[in-house]
């Protein structure tokens, strides 16, 4: 076995702050992992005592990186949990685990990951309780076919989000979620680095809503919500949103593993890339996966 020669700097774990995003967001940026631009100013507003770095006492610098956020109803959900490559294995990242245990002391907690990584989740933190409703991240390097979507229905119209219609949005969200949740909805449907389309049916109710956003890597455009009532307004909604989002740039979608939804991928030409499981540590939320395509964020989102 290889004998590890890397020496532990000195390290602090503190709370995070709003001036440390940029280097948290540079963690993933040299992973080449897509984040969407709005995402840690979101989630931190939210629960802002739940978001922890670990810090180089020696040069003041971040070298790691985790956040806990209430962002649903009765769970957590961790996320962007990173230490800088060349610390690794040094027990830096079990440091910001224990931080953002403490934080979530009794309450339920879930996580989206890989396989390599789940067990480590499994059996060192007790993220034990699963069901089979995982993501996958699918992604493509220059523009989707559009062609073989849906493109019109009748009896629906299509919107861009306006505060007149953050209510109907979040009656529908909460049938699907069992939770309103209309601030976190506001900040990512009127998010300035996105577009997001709502879809309204000839009664007046919200039928499917979702959101494209930018990301740290220019050259890629990932989902934040893919809520739909069925596939077909679920194309349209994509269609919508894929068509509108300038400039064209490689996409990438973290969307339910399910057959219907892998259709749509295929349509769009997104070659799967990785499958992310959604372990918890006491119970799995109840929610109505069949209307989720797409994941708000596999970061700090359950649904
Ligand atoms: C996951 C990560 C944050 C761990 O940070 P770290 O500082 O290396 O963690 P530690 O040194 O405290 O090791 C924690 C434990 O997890 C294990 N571990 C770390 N990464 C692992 C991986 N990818 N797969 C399986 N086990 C892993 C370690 O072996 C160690 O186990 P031990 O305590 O029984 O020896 C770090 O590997 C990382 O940044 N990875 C890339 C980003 C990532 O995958 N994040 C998780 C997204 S779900």
């Amino acid at each position: 076995m290889a004998i590890s020669t890397k020496i532990c700097p000195p390290f602090q774990v503190r709370q995070m702050t709003e001036d440390d995003f940029k280097q948290v967001v540079n963690l993933w940026t040299e992973l080449d992992i897509a984040v969407y631009k709005s995402l840690m100013p979101t989630f931190y507003s939210i629960d802002p005592n739940g978001f922890y770095v670990a810090v180089n006492l020696e040069d003041d610098k971040v070298i790691g990186g985790i956040g806990s956020c209430n962002s649903y109803s009765d769970s957590l959900i961790v996320g962007m949990f990173a230490v800088k490559k060349e610390y690794r294995g040094l027990g830096i990242g079990s440091k910001l685990f224990e931080a953002v245990l403490k934080h979530i002391g009794d309450r339920n907690a879930g996580l989206f990951c890989n396989a390599k990584i789940l067990p480590m989740y499994r059996d060192k933190f007790d993220f034990v309780k699963q069901d089979n409703n995982n993501a996958v991240n699918y992604a493509i390097e220059d523009s989707p076919n559009l062609d073989l979507l849906c493109k019109h229905l009748s009896g629906v119209t299509i919107h861009s989000f306006n505060e007149g219609l953050l209510s109907k949005i979040a009656d529908f969200h909460e049938k699907i979620t069992k939770d309103r949740n209309e601030k976190l909805l506001r900040l990512i449907l009127s998010d300035k680095d996105g577009i997001s389309r709502v879809i309204i049916d000839s009664k007046g109710d919200v039928v499917a809503f979702g959101t494209l956003k930018s990301t740290n890597l220019s050259t890629v455009v990932a989902n934040g919500p893919i809520y739909s009532i069925n596939d077909e307004l679920a194309e349209l909604l994509l269609y919508n949103l894929i068509k509108d989002f300038e400039p064209t740039k490689g996409l990438e979608l973290d969307l339910r593993d399910s057959e219907n939804v892998e259709k749509i991928a295929v349509k769009l030409n997104l070659r799967p890339i990785v499958k992310f499981y959604r372990p918890f540590t006491k119970y799995v939320p109840e929610t109505d996966m069949s209307k989720i395509y797409g994941f708000h964020t596999v970061a700090f989102y359950p649904f």
